[in-house]
């Protein structure tokens, strides 16, 4: 067991602990809820943006029909995503998978390779507030909604983030990302952006394109926007894409979302 499962076991029991204790809701412990809505398995991955402690160790397997939950400490900042098509080493301690891999960790400490859908958080930011959203900006590989719980939920800005629908579905084949190996061969495992795909000013808001006011949506984005309505299609999408709830929310990310 290496030292950052033993943290987030740790944290784990912290969690359990605390709930026991009165006002420890006022100390503004967030859970994340992982849940797997998926057909197949999936590796969550973490990856703490901060320099804060990795969260849920970095990243861990779930099968089809689980939840796993885990603290985020107030203050933390990261984001969250899924890897699929992942096979892991016979002694366990690399993990190669099709989308979203860290460099062949099981733990991540880099971010998931392109194309990866990302759910981002900012947990206790300004005036002690969450910020959430759902980002499709450097493509998609399985849809996420993020949903927010809890007493201090106010519903007018602290919404449903992401998917629910399937992008993979209404990938044009020019971005599509076909999988190579097992149940997954010729299926359409990711949707490339078209930044990624293009690496065009107009598609990546670079150069003459570099700001909101000359950065619009695309064929592409709006795509990407039918089935995740509620989260980023390209780097100057409509700001309400971004969430804030007060300090007390608990969250529940679904992978392969098909309701909020
Ligand atoms: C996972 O969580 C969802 C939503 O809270 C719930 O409906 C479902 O029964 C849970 N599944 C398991 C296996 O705990
Ligand atoms: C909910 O958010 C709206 C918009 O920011 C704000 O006007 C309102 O006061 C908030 N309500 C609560 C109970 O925090
Ligand atoms: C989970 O997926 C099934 C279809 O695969 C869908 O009917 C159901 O609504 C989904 N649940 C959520 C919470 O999105």
């Amino acid at each position: 067991m290496d030292a950052a499962r033993i943290a987030s076991l740790l944290l784990l029991l912290g969690v359990v602990w605390s709930r026991a204790q009165p006002g420890a809701e006022a100390a503004g412990t967030t859970v994340f809820t992982l849940r797997n809505n998926c057909t197949f398995t999936i590796w969550p991955a973490t990856l703490s943006g901060n320099s804060a402690a990795a969260v849920g160790g970095g990243g861990f397997e779930l099968a089809p029909g689980a939840n796993v939950s885990f603290p985020g400490p107030t203050g933390w900042s990261g984001r969250l995503w899924a890897r699929t098509g992942c096979v892991a080493a016979a002694s366990g301690a690399s993990l190669a998978c099709a989308t979203g891999d860290c460099g062949g960790a099981v733990s991540c400490a880099l971010g998931g390779a392109p194309p990866v859908t990302l759910a981002e958080f900012t947990l206790g930011g300004a005036d002690g507030k969450d910020f959430y959203d759902v980002s499709l900006v450097d493509g998609y590989n399985v849809g996420i909604g993020v949903a927010a719980t809890g007493a201090r939920v106010n519903s007018s800005t602290c919404g449903y983030a992401g998917c629910v629908g399937d992008v993979n579905a209404l990938c044009p084949a020019e971005l599509q990302v076909a999988g190579k190996e097992g149940e997954q061969e010729g299926r359409t495992v990711a949707c490339r952006s078209a930044c990624e795909a293009f690496g065009t000013a107009e598609y990546c808001c670079t150069g003459a394109h570099g700001g909101p006011d000359s950065c619009g949506p695309t064929k592409y984005s709006r795509l990407f926007k039918a089935a995740c309505p509620a989260a980023y299609s390209y780097a100057y999408d409509d700001p309400t894409s971004t969430f804030t709830c007060g300090a007390g929310a608990q969250y529940l990310i679904t992978f392969c979302p098909a309701q909020q």
